[in-house]
């Protein structure tokens, strides 16, 4: 596809020997009115170098420019440049590579050679896996996408809370009122009712508290029993989550969470002392960030075990020295803003100069609508119900609507699931929200079933088209772009266009938001391209043309959704 902005900038370097062609690509502007061209070149700047009045500066570059076959006009309007790209050219290059490059198109290999990790979701074991999790789990899942849409390779990482003090707590809880049955049969909200009696309890027998740090004292030193029962409670949690990921199409590369940290830490608390960080604190040892307006960080306590910010120091470096990385992106919530800050201020202060590569992405809460949400669990609402009760309610919809597909049960998935998706990464990450049934369900909102629903009418367009004419419309070499100079045409065509630096700037920004946007800007186009015009028409060439721009915004849509981990249905 012709980088238009680039080919611009060679011809307008041509006329300002003064710019570099980099200078001149960052200062070209994207006129949001259409009117003042496809882009437009500002010559305010120019004025002190060339002595000359912008307006005078701008009438010179259009006219020198002005031949190129690449535009269909250039205009200049006081001091800019506007410029018209050959619709023709525009689209012809456009939809033709969109065809040519079918699922890869958007993709891009700036990130070739470099390793990324994307840390997600990261729940703690023998806890409910709730609705606020969404979140980590969802954007991770996005932003991991996007970067290996960007070429790098992606290590996607899930680093579980399964190690801490409360694990002591738990054992001992377990011990005293637990049932092995019922843990089995329900894992979660087992162990959290016994963890919920340790802490009624307590109140009363202080003495369990003693209990519990020596049982966790047991665990860090690697005593069969304990180490047996934490495993257990582990793996029957990992089984939830797992349930869970499946709903969401979610997998992990590495389960590796704090509990894998647990023996490698002695070297760091070591470098610490060793480096003059290490100040001892009524028996505890922190490191004191206080000229950093950070606070004071505690790295063990009294009794040496190690804490949350400890692990994760070890992780970090455990991380540099396996996978070499080029950027550790942690996606978890800006309650954790502190702790991030404090931890890699503490990497810095050890000399660990990549330390500026671990990026944390922070996003906001999601809270609920009153009452639209009660779950059989009480107060807490587990995500696993939340998605549950999608697929359920998205059936009712298409089945009250009227079914255009045999299998409805894997169209409600596909359509409930992702409404839950689409509705989690519309708006920026950094936002608060509230989760509500009818925006995420609506049909003709700015949502997931939107989105997909105008995907299943690109395929029903071509599948009415039959297989010949479909056949013939994916063939590059058989378009014919004169058909597609409409205003709505153009529009759509620009707009696939835009997807590639589209999804490099989420990259860029961690934000699968942009993406999903502009995904709704792509189907909204869709529509009116669709509503304007009669796309299977007499004209061989013209209906080939036509049908040739609805898989390409088909095939542009797929693409987008694939990035926020949603799945497209061909019916719906
Ligand atoms: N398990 C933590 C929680 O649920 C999130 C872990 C975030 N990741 C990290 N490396 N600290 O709050």
């Amino acid at each position: 596809m012709v980088n238009f902005k680039e080919e611009i900038s060679k011809l307008i370097a041509e006329q300002v020997p003064d710019l570099s062609p980099e200078e001149i690509q960052s200062m070209i502007e994207v006129p949001q009115d259409t009117r003042m061209g496809d882009y437009a070149f500002p010559c305010f700047r120019l004025a002190k170098t060339l002595r000359k009045a912008p307006p005078l500066i701008a009438k010179g570059i259009a006219e020198g420019i002005r031949e190129n076959a690449m535009f269909e006009k250039v205009e200049q309007v006081n001091a800019y440049v506007n410029m018209f790209i050959s619709r023709e050219e525009f689209v012809g290059d456009v939809v033709s590579a969109v065809l040519k490059e079918g699922e890869d198109y958007g993709k891009t290999d700036v990130g070739e050679g470099k390793t990324v990790i994307v840390e997600f979701s990261s729940p703690n074991i023998a806890k409910p896996f709730h609705i606020g999790h969404i979140r980590s789990t969802v954007i991770g899942n996005s932003i991991s996408k996007i970067y290996k849409a960007l070429g790098y390779n992606v290590i996607r990482i899930n680093h579980l809370g399964d190690y801490g003090t409360q694990f002591g707590k738990m054992i001992c809880a377990y011990r005293h009122w637990g049932k092995k049955e019922d843990v089995v049969r329900e894992p979660i909200k087992t162990l959290l009712s016994y963890y919920t009696k340790f802490h009624e309890e307590v109140e009363t027998h202080p003495e369990l508290d003693d209990e519990a740090r020596e049982i966790f004292a047991k665990l860090e030193h690697g005593e069969p029993e304990e180490v047996e029962l934490w495993q257990w409670f582990r793996d029957e949690s990992l089984k939830e989550f797992n349930r869970v990921y499946k709903m969401l199409g979610i997998d992990f590369d590495s389960y590796n969470g704090e509990s894998f940290y647990s023996d490698k830490m002695p070297r760091f608390v070591k470098e610490l002392e060793e480096k003059g960080l290490l100040e001892e604190s009524q028996g505890a040892h922190v490191v004191n960030l206080e000229k950093y307006g950070l606070g004071v960080a505690l790295i063990t306590k009294s009794d040496g075990s190690t804490l949350y910010i400890t692990r994760d120091i070890a992780a970090a470096v455990y991380r540099k020295e396996t996978y070499d990385f080029y950027k550790n992106i942690y996606v978890v919530a800006s309650q954790q803003n502190l702790h991030f800050q404090q931890w890699i201020q503490i990497l810095e202060l050890m000399g660990y100069e990549w330390a500026r590569d671990c990026v944390h992405v922070p996003f906001g809460l999601v809270s609920l609508e009153d009452g639209t949400m009660s779950t059989r669990h009480g107060r807490v609402v587990f995500l696993e119900d939340v998605l549950n009760r999608a697929v359920e309610k998205t059936r009712e919809i298409i089945e009250e609507k009227g079914v255009a597909t045999e299998n409805i049960d894997e169209t409600a998935k596909q359509v409930g699931i992702g409404a839950v998706i689409f509705n989690e990464l519309s708006n920026n990450r950094i936002k608060d929200y509230v989760f509500s049934w009818d925006k995420v369900l609506d049909f003709n909102g700015e949502t997931g079933p939107y989105v997909q629903y105008t995907y299943a009418r690109c395929a029903s367009v071509l599948r009415n088209a039959g297989e010949e004419a479909a056949a013939k419309a994916a063939d590059p070499a058989a378009l014919k772009p004169q058909y597609l100079t409409s205003e709505s045409a153009f529009q759509l065509v620009r707009l696939l266009y835009k997807l590639p630096e589209v999804i490099r700037e989420a990259g860029d920004r961690y934000e699968p938001s942009i993406v999903t946007r502009h995904i709704v800007d792509i189907a909204q186009s869709f529509n009116r391209f669709y509503h304007d015009e009669h796309i299977l028409v007499e004209d061989e060439e013209e209906k080939t043309a036509k049908l040739a721009l609805v898989l390409a915004a088909k095939t542009a849509i797929r693409n987008g959704l694939a990035l926020l981990g949603m799945e497209a249905p061909e019916r719906m």
